[in-house]
């Protein structure tokens, strides 16, 4: 099977120098790619900016903004049998990027955001996708709410919900996971590389459990 993940923050232009990003450290998504790639997958790892090596063996794309995230996995999602947005995709970028350093001034100063284009919930749109599609969600409050409404309105089959307190910048993490069927599954806290494993594992049967006699991966709409 071939593993599509996106992982890392995004970097969104405020000018040359200058950028809106946040805390993701990359390392859920690319232990997920290190698990996959050890039970004999390919993976395709979209990255945005991180400090960590490319796991030897991917097809390896670096991205830096949200827009060429969503390019590079609207490209790369027909080849995948299971995609994983794994990313921090920044929410919001400037309107407009300065081509020359803003100049400090004396007083407020105002920048104008407009929303970046949602990568999970445009797959999760379109009526063709024969992939098994996998969303996550980093939350601080109202963990499961906020994760099942995630899994409705962006059509994915499954989201993994994690608290972002535990989960951003660390080595551990605590999942709770929530499949299209209403099922639910919960993974106390351990170390990513760990959670990646049993990751995989969970993908791959509820994907086999999609396919149909020509294996084919199949998704029922909602
Ligand atoms: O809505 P929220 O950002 O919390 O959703 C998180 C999930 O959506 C993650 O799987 C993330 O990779 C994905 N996402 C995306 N494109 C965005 C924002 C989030 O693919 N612009």
């Amino acid at each position: 099977m071939t593993f599509l993940i996106t992982a890392g923050p995004t970097r969104e232009a405020i000018d040359p120098v200058r950028y809106i990003s946040n805390r993701s450290s990359g390392k859920m998504g690319y232990a997920i790619a290190e698990a996959a790639l050890d039970a004999g997958h390919d993976v395709i790892l979209i990255s945005g900016p991180t400090n960590l090596a490319p796991p030897r063996n991917t097809k390896f794309v670096s991205v830096s903004t949200s827009d060429e995230m969503f390019d590079a996995v609207h490209q790369h999602a027909d080849s995948s049998d299971v995609s994983v947005l794994c990313a921090a995709v920044a929410d919001y970028k400037p309107a407009q990027v300065s081509p020359l350093k803003i100049k400090k001034r004396a007083g407020e100063f105002w920048l104008e955001l407009v929303p970046t284009r949602d990568i999970l919930q445009s797959l999760g749109r379109r009526q063709n996708r024969k992939f098994l599609l996998v969303g996550f969600a980093a939350e601080t409050d109202h963990l499961e709410a906020n994760a099942r409404e995630k899994l409705r309105k962006k059509n994915c089959d499954i989201i993994v919900a994690n608290d972002a307190r535990i989960g951003m910048e660390s080595d551990e993490n605590e999942l709770l996971i929530l499949f299209r069927d209403g099922e639910t599954k919960r993974i106390s806290r351990a170390p990513k590389k760990f959670l990646a494993r049993e990751l995989v594992k969970i993908f791959l049967k509820f994907a086999t459990k999609k396919f149909d006699k020509k294996d084919v991966t199949i998704t029922e709409r909602t």
